[in-house]
């Protein structure tokens, strides 16, 4: 059978690397974008990457150019024609979205599936502009989507369920793993991982720890690959804060996703992480790297607290059916590298212990932020575990 033709608008980060993962997939590509320059850019970038990969013996010359070959780069929509699946990845702004979603529907045949790649707008609010709406849907791919495995699949209110299940075996067929997610903001990942950043920042905003020991206590006695203060600056302080904001503007400001002031200070200071040289870390040449306090009875108070509210983050995502409780495990795992699945975490330290830290920090500081999930309730009560 012949692969499916597919286009690919935007070749900014996302875009080129989706093209990239579509054409080793064996699908004839067509890139496009309005600046000429991006185009090369991503074209320049393409070759750099496979020829590495020749070089490393991974992939073969043949392999390389066939792929390369595969991919035809365009400045015209009108390439499309012909496609079975559209990835959008433009820029975040739903009128330009509108527009580019409007007219890709004069360009292709009506079996075609219209997909975005959105982090934070509504997948029914891209759709909302089609004459065939129920051809919509979200393809969420992670930063750089040639090695992040994690793509999340989000339907609309107007998407047909012939078009979720085909959208999702189509990129499974690409190697990657697949979640479905409600159309909620942030989806699973961007939601159910706030507070690694958030919780991070209020400890420090309260005089806790430093940087480094928070950083210390998340890596060395939780695990995880990178503290959120490394993270935060290898992501970039303005766009992990933005993300924040987006989250918290479309959650009519529950709270619980309320950002930092620390982090919109270092942002406005263009302290911003790697990218400028200096973020929450100094990244001059020779900079030396603060010394973590390494207290174990601090540390794991940092991770007990941080740990039990991505937990109930998780549980209450669960609870509002914004995916099942084996996607939610998988997200985390594999979109953002968490050592563990939030909710088999959340077994291993008892749900009952989980629900005994927030209520004592909800009990402190009576604020809406710690207020634990339902669902964490329900599963004391009723004895269970989540798997
Ligand atoms: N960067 C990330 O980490 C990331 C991760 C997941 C999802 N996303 C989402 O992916 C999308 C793209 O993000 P990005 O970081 O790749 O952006 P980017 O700025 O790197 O690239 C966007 C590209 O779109 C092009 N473009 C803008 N308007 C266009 C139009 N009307 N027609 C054709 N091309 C147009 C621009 O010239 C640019 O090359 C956004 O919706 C973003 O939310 C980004």
């Amino acid at each position: 059978m012949s692969k499916i033709k597919v286009g690919v608008l935007g070749a900014g980060t996302m875009g080129a690397g989706i093209a990239q993962v579509a054409a080793q997939s064996g699908h004839r590509v067509v890139l496009v974008d309005v600046n000429e320059s991006a185009l090369t850019k991503a074209k320049a970038s393409l070759q750099k990457i496979i020829e590495r990969l020749i070089e490393k013996g991974k992939w073969t010359e043949d392999f390389g150019n066939d792929v390369f070959g595969r991919i035809n780069f365009s400045t015209q929509m009108s390439d499309f024609e012909g496609s079975g699946l559209i990835i959008e990845a433009i820029v975040e702004n739903i009128e330009v979205k509108h527009a580019v979603f409007g007219q890709l529907e004069s360009i292709v045949d009506e079996n075609c599936i219209l997909a975005s790649n959105t982090s934070s707008l509504s997948i029914a609010a891209i759709g909302s502009v089609l004459k065939k709406p129920s051809r919509v849907i979200g393809i969420h791919f992670f930063n750089p989507a040639p090695l992040m495995p994690l793509v999340e699949i989000i339907p609309a209110v107007q998407t047909s369920d012939v078009v979720t299940k085909d959208a999702r075996a189509i990129i499974d067929s690409w190697d990657k793993i697949t979640v479905l997610a409600k159309d909620t903001p942030g989806f699973i990942v961007n939601r159910v991982a706030r507070p690694f950043y958030g919780e991070a920042l209020r400890i420090y905003e309260e005089g806790v720890a430093d940087f480094a020991t928070i950083d210390w206590a998340m890596t060395e006695l939780g695990g995880f690959r990178m503290g959120p203060f490394t993270l935060m600056d290898y992501i970039g302080n303005d766009i992990n804060y933005t993300v924040t904001e987006s989250v918290f503007k479309a959650f009519y400001y529950d709270p619980r996703y309320k950002p930092s002031f620390t982090q919109k200070r270092h942002s406005e200071a263009g302290y911003l992480g790697r990218k400028s040289g200096r973020g929450y870390f100094d990244y001059s040449e020779n900079a030396v790297a603060p010394e973590p306090a390494k207290d174990e009875v601090l540390g794991k108070k940092i991770l007990d607290r941080i740990l039990a509210m991505l937990i109930n983050e998780a549980a209450d995502a669960l609870f509002l059916n914004v995916a099942t409780k084996e996607d939610i495990d998988l997200a985390m795992t594999k979109g953002v590298n968490y050592p563990k699945g939030l909710l088999k975490w959340a077994d291993e330290i008892g749900i009952k212990n989980v629900l005994q830290q927030l209520e004592e920090l909800f009990e402190e500081y009576g604020e809406d932020r710690y207020r634990p999930s339902p669902m964490l309730k329900r599963m004391v009560r009723e004895g269970k575990n989540f798997f």
